[in-house]
């Protein structure tokens, strides 16, 4: 793939619309850093964001909206998030609320949790693609996965030229760390130090904000295992079905009630996962098994989620 540069004029916005449409990914320049960015609704775009990424683990995603009306009707909204955006919308802050389910976004974005990051960026770059596109952009830092994050279109084409479509070019990020992460779930807490001063939000909240461990221990086994269990058990690596199975297929697998990729496709996999286990798990099976899935690329992330999902239960 030619990963093309995108001017920062009307042409090259609709250009990256019209990729971002297509199921396209296109990088672009936030205040923070630079995001690669994928249509939040469609389960392909958004698994070819961990494969560009060569992201072993499906962490979740923030989700990129035009301004606090758009963002407020993906969640369950509180008084302190009004606050917050009021107060630091457009910025580099992203609010972790409760998802409110059936909008149509890609369950892959919020990894199967029950909450939702959503960001109002500053940039005016990346405010006029949000408004051209018109729709939810899911995007993590556009750098490939456990390198550092991009402040410029060249950092970005360093890492990622030949992964992706298109790279917006706006020039230097100005914040040059990413956004401030704040969960509003119950009382505030502090999920990522950010562009967005820990002394400012408290301010705004005249209250001391409580720290909670970095944003990675979100998705240690402990802590995630409840949100990915479904309540049938798990059995992996599965040739065959036994009595009282349902068999998740991958590839040639015979007998499997859902497939992931009747194709073998690791990508489109990645897409099926949690609607699959979603769908399955909602008609009580003693067991779901799963067929073996190859242990490189996208599918070192599924295995990594599928063993979280077969983990011994508390
Ligand atoms: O400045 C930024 O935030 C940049 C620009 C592109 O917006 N984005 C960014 O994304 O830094 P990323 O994927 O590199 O980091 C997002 C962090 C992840 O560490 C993830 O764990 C956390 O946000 N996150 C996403 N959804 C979450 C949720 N529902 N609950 C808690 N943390 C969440
Ligand atoms: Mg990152």
């Amino acid at each position: 793939m030619q990963t093309r540069t995108l001017s920062p004029n009307r042409s090259g916005l609709d250009a990256a619309s019209a990729i971002l449409g297509a199921g396209g990914l296109v990088a672009f320049p936030t205040e923070t850093v630079y995001g690669l960015g994928a249509d939040a609704r469609n389960d392909m775009a958004v698994a070819r964001i961990f494969d560009a990424k060569r992201r072993p683990q499906f962490n979740p995603l923030i989700v990129h909206v035009q301004d606090a009306e758009t963002a407020r009707t993906f969640v369950e909204w509180t008084d302190t998030a009004d606050r917050l955006a009021a107060a630091f919308w457009p910025g580099p802050l992203t609010l972790v609320l409760p998802l409110r389910p059936g909008l149509g976004l890609s369950r892959l974005v919020t990894a199967g949790l029950p909450t939702l990051a959503v960001r109002v960026p500053a940039h005016p770059l990346a405010r006029d693609l949000l408004e051209t596109f018109d729709g939810p952009v899911a995007a993590p830092s556009a750098n490939p996965s456990g390198r550092i994050s991009p402040t410029t279109a060249d950092h970005v084409r360093a890492g990622l030229s030949g992964r992706i479509e298109a790279i917006l070019d706006g020039g230097a990020c100005g914040v040059g760390v990413e956004s401030t992460i704040v969960g509003l779930k119950n009382s505030p807490i502090l999920l990522r130090q950010g562009g967005l001063p820990q002394e400012a939000l408290e301010a705004a909240l005249a209250a001391p904000l409580e720290q909670h461990q970095p944003d990675d221990a979100l998705i240690a086994p402990g802590q995630m295992a409840s949100h990915y269990a479904p309540a049938a058990r798990m059995r992996l690596n599965a040739d065959a079905t036994r009595p009282g199975e349902i068999l998740l297929g991958f590839g040639a697998a015979k007998g499997a009630t859902l497939n992931l990729s009747r194709a073998g496709d690791l990508t489109e996999a990645a897409a099926n996962l949690f609607r699959c286990l979603h769908e399955l798990d909602a008609s009580n099976p003693e067991t779901i098994a799963v067929s073996p899935i190859p242990d490189h690329g996208l599918g070192r992330a599924i295995n990594d989620r599928l063993a979280r999902a077969a983990a011994p239960r508390p």
